[in-house]
């Protein structure tokens, strides 16, 4: 087999890299090593920055999350059963949120992948990447009992943080940032209608957050510790265990329902540098993880794609390579913006096990200072909008 960028993941980075490529005339053929239904079913992201709005709307992508998305203005944060503040990002920095689920971005990406009829190999096993630094590289899998190898001029490792992409890159060259929390969240999907607002809560009993998905579906989290066991959590201790983490009022308006999907997801902070190697560019959690708080990570999928479409873009149309060589430079600026401000983020909400009573007192009157202060709320809305896209 033969394309001109060989693409690896169909999760949202690799999909809609390769719908990019093609609305500038270059082919990709993209190889995924799970089912389709399986990628398609994953519960993950929810809330999307202004720029990824943009992004879906320039590409024709967005008819479905206009009619479907739930637009947001801000985040409300509440803690230890005080009154809750907005951060009201509209207000301060003219950007909204759109609400609308990861797995509708990624039925949305398929269809009009299937529209196009898009080269997409899933249940690929064994996939490896050859000759990264070469002219010629090449990924190999296999298949229906048979090994195929796709030749072409780049790949983009677009394979999520346990992927193979990463690896190939010697380790005398990458550098590998990390920090990992000691807590996970257990979310929970219920069809019943959401809070009007996304609410942080800070309390002794741990982190809460209330998300939505549509106007009648919720998506809740709870931090827990690392060794919890799902089987011991029915819905009933779920909604018990969150009511108690807000404010009576709060919590009397949260619609409980049976939940649809639950799961636990463990936090950290990751970047890998460079984000490319020779022929090899590394986009979304292929390269970093953030942990979930601020709701970043898909948007910082979505903005590694923005610059390495561009940077592709502008070597076969004008056969110019500075884009390229810059494309790593270029996605770590935004993304270690928003790894920051997650981190900042997840220390400002959470409860750690190992806290003292002076950190905890400080996490209180960095609050307090928050709650009160007009600057302190305008510098957090422009941290939480995330960073414009850089047009050079
Ligand atoms: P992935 O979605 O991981 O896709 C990678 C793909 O590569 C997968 O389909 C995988 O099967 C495939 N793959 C892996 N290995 C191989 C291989 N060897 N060969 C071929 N294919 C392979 N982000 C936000 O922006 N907002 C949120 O509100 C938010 N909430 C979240 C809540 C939770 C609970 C979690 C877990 C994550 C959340 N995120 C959020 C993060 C977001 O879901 C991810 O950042 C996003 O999925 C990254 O997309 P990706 O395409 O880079 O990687
Ligand atoms: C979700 C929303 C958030 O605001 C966040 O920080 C993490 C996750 C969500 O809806 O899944």
């Amino acid at each position: 087999m033969k394309t001109q960028v060989a693409i690896v993941g169909a999760g949202p980075a690799g999909m809609l890299l390769s719908e990019i490529l093609h609305h500038h005339g270059i082919d990709s053929i993209v190889v995924e090593r799970q089912t389709r239904q399986y990628v398609q079913s994953r519960i993950r992201a929810g809330v999307l920055e202004q720029t990824t709005v943009d992004m879906l709307r320039q590409y024709g992508l967005a008819d479905r999350m206009e009619r479907e998305g739930h637009a947001h203005d801000g985040m409300k944060i509440v803690w230890a059963g005080r009154s809750s503040f907005f951060i009201d990002v509209r207000q301060h920095v003219g950007k909204r949120f759109v609400a609308y689920g990861q797995t509708s971005i990624q039925e949305d990406l398929f269809a009009a992948a299937d529209r196009r009829q898009a080269r997409l190999v899933f249940g690929a096993a064994n996939v490896a990447l050859h000759g990264i630094d070469t002219d010629r590289p090449r990924v190999s899998f296999e298949a229906d009992g048979q090994t195929t190898t796709i030749e072409c001029d780049y790949i983009a490792g677009c394979d999520g943080f346990h992927g193979v992409s990463r690896k190939a890159i010697p380790a005398t060259v990458l550098k590998e940032f990390e920090k990992v929390y000691p807590f996970g969240w257990l979310g929970i999907l219920t069809p019943r209608p959401p809070l009007p607002d996304i609410v942080y809560a800070n309390h002794p009993r741990g982190f809460a957050l209330a998300s939505m998905r549509s106007p009648t579906m919720s998506r809740y989290y709870i931090q827990v510790p690392l060794d919890t066991r799902i089987e011991d959590w029915s819905d009933e201790r779920f909604w018990e265990e969150l009511k108690a983490r807000y404010p009576a009022d709060l919590a009397a308006a949260i619609v409980e329902g049976p939940s649809i999907e639950k799961s636990i997801a463990p936090l950290r902070s990751y970047v890998a540098e460079p984000m490319s190697h020779g022929r090899l560019f590394l986009a979304g959690d292929a390269a970093h993880i953030v942990p979930p708080t601020g709701a970043k990570g898909l948007n910082l999928a979505f903005s590694d794609v923005h610059y390495l479409s561009r940077a592709l873009a502008s070597r076969y149309e004008t056969g110019r390579s500075d884009l390229l060589e810059r494309y790593s430079d270029t996605a770590l600026r935004r993304v270690w913006h928003s790894v920051r401000t997650s981190w900042y983020l997840t220390n400002l909400l959470h409860r750690f096990p190992s806290t003292t009573a002076f950190d905890q007192r400080t996490q209180e009157y960095e609050l307090e200072f928050l709650k009160s202060s007009h600057s302190a709320q305008v510098a957090l809305a422009e941290q939480y909008a995330g960073l414009p896209l850089e047009q050079t």
